[in-house]
């Protein structure tokens, strides 16, 4: 079997146009503009890379884009002060403070400071608890994406066995509880997990989500699965001259996708979905504090 590939970049790209149909709706129709915060604390280069991109696409898609960086030792006060004002801020309707935080920091009571009606990552403690009790909340972008991407290759997912593999809040659980919601049989895997190509090999869908590159390999895969793969890993590629380097995911793609039934690419899988799905949150959040 040879796989089907999942285009995540031009699904993205179609949620991005009805996020700017909405918007451009909000604003001939009340003069509502949402708006974007994104914080960015420190200089990691991956972080100024996401939040440059973030930036561009919240403006293409006609909102406000509001990007507050911060010197990697600002006072942890100091940031907590800049989530208040934004939680105040009328034209501020999404907040997003890029992770991972520097290390004087407690990146959870910064996310917990977050007014949760704009928490467009959907990380604050609520959140959380509402996606886990299945009431209305505020859903992870990159869970969110890889869902959107499932269902409209799957259809219902009813019943299906899927495996997670890797347990972060930002990825691996809420990932859990949406495929929980569509009534999968879910199975969260990570590092201690004993037998994992064994476990992974009896999923019908599979989401790898570890950080580690192309740990799956097709071996692992049940002939016809949908692989969602999240990772992207930068790794050495001599093959392309001294010093180069690729992106590949958590899935060694050439095995898996001569077994699986759909796998996503990376890049051009997830990836694209995280950004457009945080947009869509946005104006989730401007139509609910309006
Ligand atoms: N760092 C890596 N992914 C994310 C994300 O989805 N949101 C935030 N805030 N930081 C991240």
């Amino acid at each position: 079997m040879t796989a089907e590939v999942i285009d995540g970049k031009a699904f993205a790209a179609r949620v991005r146009g009805q996020v700017a149909k909405h918007v451009a709706k909000m604003k001939a129709d009340h003069g509502i503009t949402p708006g974007l915060a994104v914080v960015l604390v420190g200089e990691d280069p991956a972080s100024q890379v996401y939040v440059r991109s973030k930036g561009k696409q919240t403006v293409e898609a006609g909102m406000a884009s509001f990007e507050h960086k911060l010197d990697a030792d600002t006072p942890e006060a100091d940031l907590l002060d800049l989530v208040e004002t934004l939680n105040k801020d009328p034209q501020v309707h999404g907040i997003l403070v890029q992770l991972p935080l520097p290390d004087h920091m407690d990146a959870d009571k910064v996310i917990n400071a977050i007014a949760p009606a704009k928490d467009v990552d959907g990380f604050h403690i609520s959140n959380v608890g509402l996606l886990g009790t299945g009431q209305k909340a505020m859903v992870p972008c990159t869970p969110l994406g890889s869902l959107m991407l499932l269902r409209d290759h799957l259809g219902s997912l009813s019943g299906l066995n899927a495996v997670v593999i890797g347990r972060s809040n930002i990825v691996g659980k809420p990932m859990a509880q949406l495929l929980l919601g569509e009534s999968c049989t879910v199975t969260i895997a990570h590092s201690r997990t004993k037998d994992l190509p064994e476990v992974v090999k009896r999923a019908d869908i599979v989401v790898a989500a570890v950080g580690r590159p192309q740990m799956v390999t097709g071996d692992w895969i049940k002939p016809g699965a949908s692989v969602i793969d999240v990772g992207i890993n930068r790794i050495d590629a001599p093959e392309k001259g001294e010093g180069k380097t690729r992106l590949v995911g958590d899935c060694d793609y050439d095995s898996c996708a001569a077994v699986a039934g759909a796998i996503t690419p990376v890049p051009g899988g997830v990836g694209p979905m995280t950004i457009a799905c945080l947009l869509a949150n946005t104006v989730t959040a401007c139509a609910r504090l309006n």
